[in-house]
């Protein structure tokens, strides 16, 4: 997608092909910082301190990492605990274990003096697949679009996405963003409601930023303003990522999910989920009670970070000193509350049936 009006991929080996360049997604929307990692310990760190984010992405970044592995011991017993710290690095996103367990599968039965070279094209690989799956889910999703708007025709259509399942959140395209990118290429009127996305703000950060940069119109708005937008009928569809699906379309999200697939059902607005195979998880059959849900530092929920007026880029408290604060980055939205999955094979329902299909194809 365009950055500053250039075609950018958020992460690409160098041409030297020995580190790995991605976007410094910390310091976004208010600097536009290239990021290089060097070795294994800056990708865990990376994916760690969201430097990258996003499901897809932190799988990617984990195939480079073990490529960055590879190239510095390519032992079994290295990229044996490579891969044990790069999956740990966070527990909720399949995508991060699937990458990681795809890469060791392709490289161990290798005679270790290949394994380097063959990391790096798989890590590719992963990257050009992730992109293409993402343009797929673009292309299955705009139909939807599509079809709400032939409801009401000549009016802007308005579409109320959370966290960030963009461009930043994936190689290129994105999920949830992409059959909205489509959908602006071919000229429908459309606007995006953005929740801010409390408590690390992706949607007022990151959804904004990458909006604003391919034009697309939105409106950030408070978390708590969905309910409200949608009970007054200016929500027309919900569209979000995922993390983790179970074989049963139980959905893993960025917290606060549950909450407008809630609202939604309550008002009959169509809640969708866009995902990629590869956030499938179909050995799982509870989602609240089989998804790892990560707790991040209190410190994202008792304090803020932003720019200020003379440019600089500051961190501020936002509770009385002492408080206690509690920080689940992720919820569950059950199977019921899913009105369809958008995927890169179709738009099929939240049914254990419609997703074992889908299933065949996830190798774990
Ligand atoms: O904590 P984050 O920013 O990695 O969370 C990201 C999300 O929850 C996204 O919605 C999800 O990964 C889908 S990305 C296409």
């Amino acid at each position: 997608m365009l950055l500053r009006g250039t075609p950018t991929r958020t992460i690409e080996a160098s041409p030297d092909g020995r580190t790995v360049c991605v976007l410094d997604q910390r310091l976004l929307p208010h600097r536009v910082e290239p990021l290089r990692l060097s070795d294994l310990a800056d990708a865990v760190w990376a994916i760690k301190d969201m430097a990258v984010r996003g499901a897809p992405l932190i799988g990617v970044t984990a195939a480079y990492g073990l490529a960055l592995a590879a190239q510095a011991d390519a032992s079994t017993e290295a990229l044996r605990t490579a891969a044990t710290r790069l999956a740990g690095a966070r527990p909720t996103a399949v995508n991060l274990a699937w990458a990681v367990r795809r890469a060791l599968e392709a490289l161990l039965p290798l005679p270790p003096a290949q394994r380097p070279e063959a990391a790096w094209a798989l890590a590719t690989t992963m990257a050009d697949e992730d992109a293409a799956v993402c343009e797929s889910i673009g292309r299955q999703g705009v139909e939807v679009l599509h079809a709400l708007a032939r409801r009401k025709p000549g009016r802007t259509l308005n579409v109320l996405t959370h966290c960030n399942a963009g461009w930043l959140a994936t190689v290129d395209w994105g999920t949830a963003l992409a059959p909205v990118y489509r959908a602006q290429a071919d000229g429908l009127p459309l606007h995006v409601w953005v929740d801010e996305t409390r408590p690390r703000n992706q949607g007022a950060s990151l959804t904004a930023f990458e909006l604003a940069e391919q034009g697309v119109a939105h409106t950030v708005i408070a978390d708590n303003a969905g309910g409200h937008l949608m009970q007054h009928g200016q929500v027309d569809a919900v569209i979000v990522g995922c993390d983790r699906v179970t074989a049963h379309g139980d959905v893993a999200n960025k917290i606060g999910t549950y909450l407008k697939a809630l609202a939604a059902r309550d008002n009959g607005v169509p809640f969708y989920v866009a995902m990629p195979t590869s956030t499938l998880d179909p050995h799982l059959t509870d989602g609240l009670t089989q998804i790892p849900i990560e707790t991040r530092d209190a410190r994202e929920v008792t304090h803020l970070r932003g720019r200020t007026g003379d440019g600089s880029l500051v961190e501020v408290q936002l509770v009385p000193d002492g408080t206690a604060a509690a920080n689940p980055a992720f919820d569950v939205t059950p199977a019921r509350l899913v009105t369809a999955f958008i995927t890169e094979h179709g738009v099929v329902p939240a049914s254990a049936q419609a997703l074992g299909g889908l299933g065949q194809a996830v190798t774990r």
